[in-house]
């Protein structure tokens, strides 16, 4: 198995170019089951996750010709409405293609995708949503068996939870349902807003987007014309490598971002002390003369993100002063903390809330990824260290960074993937 071997105590300088976001390109390829024509898309992420994701399209019947951050796909051919307990166990994300398959065929089976490190990623608000849109749900075997024979009709919905990937389901659902829908305490990331807008862009009205209410006209189960797609830059990958900045006390310039994707997360970093520069397509943060404790509470967008939680934690034990870190959407997203204990940090957790003593000294040691987010925060946390830190069980990482290790040296961190 792979893992990244980190020497500390680099400073970074240089740019990187940020990739489009998994976050964005997932549901734009379960998207591609609405569509009646071949779909290119562009600046896909060259990650895990959407590799599985393309997989699980093919195994449905999609035809795909695949580049590294190209697709073409055409769901004309998709004969299947199976995703099978293998593929989804794989990636949570999977769930996605409920909506989609449930409103264009009139039935499918997914398997349930079950809990992860992070929490126990309950599908309830999916299953209720598309119920009040007609179909029958029942759970057979660990698989939801979705069913709407006459097609799904539009309804009003109002969800319970702000949930992204639920918002996400229920839109692409209501899209061919038949007549209008009204989403409320809808999900305003950006991801969620990309994904309207190409809808809305193919055809399929959408009033409200951007905003917690959402009005969808639905085709009556035609299928529409997607146009091409080019996925929105990772605002999470973008938010690591301005951490990678931060802790490293460097100057470094983010390139193919949209800074107000990042601004929750900016302002924090300002606070800190940090110099933040931001133009069109492209952000830059420069070292902080004494760097300042701040608190943060994950909250939706444009709150601060959870994706986001783990990699400011590790930043936050080079602060002058303790950091009160509070994780509002996931009940278990601290995994990461008794590995940065391990390094040396001195954390307090107190129910969904870790309280960061700082600044400490961080020392290199061998530390274990737990989910993609923390593992990311290991690395932050070896770029400060002394010595040498081997994090290890990196699958984790290459979920959802692209060669995170290749982008780093060239900014100048001492780090190699090895193999144990
Ligand atoms: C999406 O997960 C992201 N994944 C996650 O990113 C991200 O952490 C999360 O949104 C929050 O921003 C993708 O977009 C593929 P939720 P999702 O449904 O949609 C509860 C990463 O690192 N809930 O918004 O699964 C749930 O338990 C990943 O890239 C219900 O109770 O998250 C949680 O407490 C990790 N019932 C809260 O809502 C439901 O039916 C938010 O979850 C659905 C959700």
């Amino acid at each position: 198995m792979d893992y990244l071997q980190i020497e500390g105590r680099y400073p970074l300088k240089g740019e990187v170019n940020i990739g489009g976001a998994k976050n964005a390109a997932l549901p734009l390829l379960a998207l591609t089951l609405l569509s009646k024509n071949k779909t290119h898309i562009t600046n896909l992420p060259n990650v895990v996750d959407i590799k599985t994701f393309i997989q699980l399209l093919k195994n449905l019947g999609a035809t795909c010709e695949i580049e590294e951050h190209e697709l073409k796909i055409d769901t004309l051919s998709v004969n299947s409405t199976c995703a099978n307990y293998d593929m989804v166990r794989k990636m949570r994300a999977s769930i996605l293609v409920l909506g989609p398959l449930v409103a264009r065929f009139g039935k499918c089976e997914v398997s349930l995708p079950g809990g992860c490190a992070i929490g126990q990623r309950p599908i309830d608000l999916h299953l209720k949503a598309l119920e009040q849109m007609g179909a029958k749900i029942e759970i057979k075997q660990g698989y939801v068996v979705a069913t709407a024979k006459d097609g799904l009709k539009g309804a009003d919905i109002v969800f319970d939870k702000i949930t992204v990937t639920g918002s996400e389901n229920i839109i692409m659902a209501a899209a061919l349902a038949k007549g209008k829908t009204t989403l409320l305490n809808v999900a305003k990331e950006p991801e969620v807003v990309q994904l309207c807008e190409i809808l809305n862009e193919s055809g399929v009205k959408i009033e409200g987007i951007g905003t917690n209410k959402l009005i969808i006209h639905g085709t009556d189960r035609e299928l529409v014309d997607i146009k091409n797609i080019e996925v929105i830059p990772d605002r999470i990958e973008a938010g690591t490598y301005l951490c990678a900045g931060a802790i490293t006390n460097s100057h470094i310039k983010l390139n193919g971002v949209i800074p107000e994707h990042l601004r929750a997360l900016s302002d924090k970093l300002k606070a800190m002390g940090f110099g933040i520069k931001e133009e069109k397509n492209s952000i830059s943060i420069s070292p902080a003369k004494t760097i300042k404790s701040v608190d943060i509470e994950t909250t939706e967008y444009p709150g601060f993100p959870t994706d986001m939680q783990a990699q400011f934690m590790a930043l936050a034990t080079q602060a002058n002063g303790a950091s009160v870190i509070d994780e509002q959407l996931f009940e278990n997203r601290f995994m990461h903390v008794s590995e940065l204990e391990r390094m040396g940090a001195d954390i307090t957790l107190k129910s969904h809330s870790a309280t960061v003593k700082a600044p400490c000294v961080l020392n290199g040691t061998d530390v274990m990824a737990t989910d993609l987010r923390a593992s990311s925060a290991l690395v932050l946390a070896a770029l400060v260290a002394n010595g040498v830190t081997k994090v290890h069980r990196i699958y984790h990482l290459d979920r959802g960074y692209e060669n995170l290790e290749g982008k780093l040296a060239k900014l100048g961190a001492k780090i190699q993937r090895l193999s144990e």
